[in-house]
């Protein structure tokens, strides 16, 4: 029986190790640290260990005797804990951080899709503010201004006035290089993939809500609700952004020289004129990764492993045909200033939902027997239904059993896939 590691603490997370507990042949997932859902995960334990923590991680593996390490958020890829962990001799899911710049600069990102022909909005990088007001006054409006770096979500934004864009280019050059990016219009959509050297085996197409409030109003989160599959990315589109898409990145970072074992996660406007890159990013999506997990019926461990080594990938992956939806429960704040520390009243114990039902934690704190909220997205309630309005009364009568002072919550989460939507 094997023992699988897996990092992070978030609610990715914690739908990662409850799919891996449920392989056959895994008997324990431990979890760097974990959070309060998986430390009530049967076959999960939490250890309490910084995932960025590159010489602590090593010597738990050794000591644990893992058989398998899989990363789940971007920090411990970008700052190289998949290197220590690889030179340590251990099966590593998560690209090394050469690789990892792909989502840690998207300077690197866009250059690396010139050179390898993959559809992006036009853009420009720059450290200046001179040459870039020059040429931002040259792009029609609306215009998107990025940070460069890893921001958490927050280090972009799409300006519908000149004063907007130049406020953003100001603040955000404080922190290090821009760029300025064509403003793309269309429909966003998440194509995430098992990459082994090469080798590409696509997972189910998937949909965020990125922004705060109903009809993707309000501003950027990192996310408050996901479903999968949908409409959106339906089997020729998604067979179009592997052809496209995710093929020339995996040959691209081949022919870079660039080793890559792990999730490429594609962020996909869809365009009238076809799929176009938004963002790529080296791991699963949050909150993406509960409803796909959740819709999963293969071996996640099985795969993984062989995608770690380097082995042959299947063909294809298993899915449940019914739709899987999440709901993100926020604290008060979220995303600029949440408030956190409000007890949390109504979960209902794991063992308490049907097999259909799953409440992954995301920033949770158990104390005295209670929960409490610890961070800004605090629970994804997640749920198959028959259909995107099955899922979704389920997904909401679970949600509302829940509270907190001031809990947060999109009403609309699938509402793209709704037949007649506004
Ligand atoms: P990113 O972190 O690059 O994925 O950007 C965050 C969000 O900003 C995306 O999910 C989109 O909603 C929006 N966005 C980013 N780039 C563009 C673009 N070029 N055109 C339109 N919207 C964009
Ligand atoms: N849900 C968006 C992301 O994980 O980047």
């Amino acid at each position: 029986m094997a023992a699988v590691m897996v990092l992070g603490n978030g609610g990715r997370e914690h739908a990662i190790a409850w799919k891996l507990a449920r392989s056959a042949a895994v008997d324990r997932v431990y979890c760097i640290p974990g959070n309060p859902g998986t430390a009530r995960e049967p076959g999960c334990e939490n250890l309490p260990l910084s995932p960025l923590d590159a010489a602590g991680v090593v010597t738990a593996a050794h000591t644990l005797g893992v058989d398998l390490v899989v990363i789940g958020p971007e920090a411990p890829l970008v700052s190289g804990v998949s290197n220590a962990l690889r030179l340590a001799g251990f099966p590593v899911f998560g690209p090394d951080a050469a690789a990892a710049r792909l989502e840690g600069s998207k300077a690197f990102a866009k250059s690396f899709m010139e050179r390898h022909g993959i559809p992006t909005a036009a853009y420009g990088r720059f450290t200046e503010a001179g040459p870039a007001e020059r040429y931002l006054s040259s792009q029609p409006i609306p215009v998107v201004i990025k940070a460069d770096g890893l921001a958490s979500g927050k280090g972009v934004v799409v300006a519908q006035t000149r004063r907007e864009a130049l406020e953003a280019l100001h603040r955000f050059l404080e922190w290090g290089p821009i760029v300025i990016e064509e403003f793309l219009e269309g429909e966003e959509a998440s194509h995430i993939a098992i990459v082994s050297d090469g080798q590409v085996l696509s997972l189910a197409g998937s949909q965020d809500h990125k922004r705060l409030e109903d009809g993707d109003r309000g501003p950027n989160t990192g996310g408050m609700g996901a479903y999968s599959p949908t409409p959106v990315l339906d089997a020729a589109m998604s067979e179009r952004v592997g052809r496209e898409i995710m093929l020339p990145a995996t040959r691209g970072l081949m022919a870079d020289g660039l080793s890559y074992r792990g999730f490429l996660y594609a962020g996909l406007m869809i365009t009238e004129q076809g799929p176009r890159v938004l963002e790529f990013n080296c791991r699963l999506g949050d909150p993406e990764t509960q409803p796909l997990m959740m819709r999963l019926r293969s071996d996640l461990y099985a795969v993984l492993l062989q995608a770690a080594r380097g082995d042959a990938l299947p063909p294809s992956l298993d899915w449940d045909t019914r739709t899987a939806l999440c709901v993100v429960l926020a604290t008060p704040g979220y995303p600029d200033h949440p408030l956190i520390g409000a007890r949390i009243q109504g979960v209902p114990r794991p063992e308490e939902l049907p097999e259909h039902q799953k409440i992954f934690h995301a920033a949770t704190r158990a104390s005295g027997g209670h929960l409490y909220t610890a961070g800004g997205r605090v629970l994804g309630i997640t749920v198959l239904g028959s259909s995107v309005s099955a899922a979704q009364s389920e997904a909401y009568a679970l949600a509302r059993r829940i509270s907190w002072p001031g809990l947060h919550f999109r009403r609309d989460i699938g509402w793209r896939a709704r037949p007649g939507r506004c």
